[in-house]
């Protein structure tokens, strides 16, 4: 027998991961990274670190876990801390969710992850479509049944950008039985201005079954570091805990994670910035008559409907990289931009009205 069919079956239909392209020269719009790079206390500290780099790391990372807790006024064994969020993810479904016939329930489109673990360890996924580019939430509770384990929340939603109110959410957890654990991804939480959003920490207080996550990825702006955490109840954080690898959170990680919390003050102007770019990268995609939600997050989402148009082959044609969807789940034609820094949003809108400007009335994309 071929070494291909020993691979296990859940695994071999599994499409890779694709992450947001890069080409040289052009603007990088494609996967929500910070574009002005990590503030120097960070870069400092990580370099620190790579000094002591021949000793192994502290197992569970327990400076930044303590650090942590003080910022979010919990207990340290309230946090663990991760290769990214993503891993968490990961250690989550592996820790709580029993093959095959345990569920997670996640909405479609959103973060590619919630769908790809649980086909990883061989349990069911559960996938409920967004209505109007928002999660459904009355559908999500509806299907939450005997088998269902979790439950993501991504507030706000990647790549949809919008997100789910307070009492969105309490509706949601009301009656829910509670050992089901409900995630709060909550990746762009320093982005969101929206006044009515849920305060994720107090609901942490009131139910023992939330998790919320969160990275240094994005405000932070440490994405290639790799490092994110949860906060929930110490039984799961104690079972995160045993399925993760001895040393999964690298000696630069951590001091990259102490380091971000020590400026976490000075970096408030820059997601001051994101939020106004945001609206003008915004209002110019919709001056063009296009689709594009209202965001809270460092990026936004543009649906062309059924138009033909690969805006990710035209905007590329013109030095602008954006995300295609396809693997999102999405399904029809968007794409995700992110906003970047004035200049390289400058580039992006000037390349947008490129587009449209050349293309006939009759062909163009009409917002909803
Ligand atoms: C919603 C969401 N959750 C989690 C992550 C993963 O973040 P990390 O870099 O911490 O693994 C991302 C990254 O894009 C994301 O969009």
């Amino acid at each position: 027998m071929g070494l291909d069919k020993r691979v296990r079956p859940n695994v071999r239909d599994i499409q890779r991961y694709q992450p947001g392209e890069d080409h040289p020269g052009a603007v990088k719009l494609s996967s929500n990274e910070n574009p002005r790079g990590p503030h120097p206390k960070i870069v400092a500290a990580v370099m620190k670190a790579l000094e002591e780099s021949h000793r192994y790391p502290e197992s569970g990372a327990p400076d930044l876990t303590r650090a942590l807790a003080a910022y979010h006024h919990v207990t340290p064994d309230e946090i663990v801390v991760g290769n990214g969020s993503n891993e968490i993810i990961d250690l989550l479904v592996r820790a709580f969710v029993e093959p095959p016939h345990e569920s997670v329930v996640f909405p479609v489109p959103s973060f590619i992850v919630y769908g790809l673990i649980p086909k990883i360890c061989g349990c069911q996924g559960v996938g409920i479509p967004c209505r109007d580019y928002r999660l459904d939430l009355p559908a999500m509770r509806a299907a939450v049944d005997a088998h269902t384990r979790m439950v993501f929340i991504c507030n706000p939603n990647n790549p949809t950008s919008t997100y789910v109110s307070a009492i969105e959410v309490d509706a949601f957890m009301h009656g829910l039985p509670n050992d089901v654990l409900v995630v709060l991804d909550e990746a762009y939480i320093d982005y969101v201005d929206a006044h009515d959003f849920p305060d994720a920490m107090a609901l942490h207080r009131k139910h023992r079954n939330i998790v919320v996550l969160r990275t240094f990825s994005k405000f932070f702006a440490v994405a290639g570091v790799r490092v994110g955490y949860a906060i929930a109840d110490p039984v799961v954080i104690d079972a995160v805990h045993k399925v993760r690898q001895p040393f999964n959170v690298s000696r630069l990680a951590q001091a990259a994670g102490l380091g971000a919390l020590a400026c976490a003050q000075d970096l408030q102007p820059y997601a001051r910035e994101t939020i106004a770019e945001r609206k003008r990268v915004r209002d110019a995609i919709l001056e063009l008559g296009l689709a594009c939600p209202p965001s809270q997050a460092n990026f936004v989402f543009v649906d062309l409907g059924s138009s033909s148009l690969d805006l990710f082959a035209e905007l590329m044609q013109r030095g602008v990289v954006v995300r295609r969807l396809g693997q999102f789940g999405a399904t029809s034609n968007t794409y995700r931009i992110t906003v970047g820094t004035p200049d390289e949003n400058d580039r992006l809108i000037g390349a947008l009205r490129d587009v449209f400007h050349h293309r006939p009335a009759a062909s163009r994309p009409t917002s909803r």
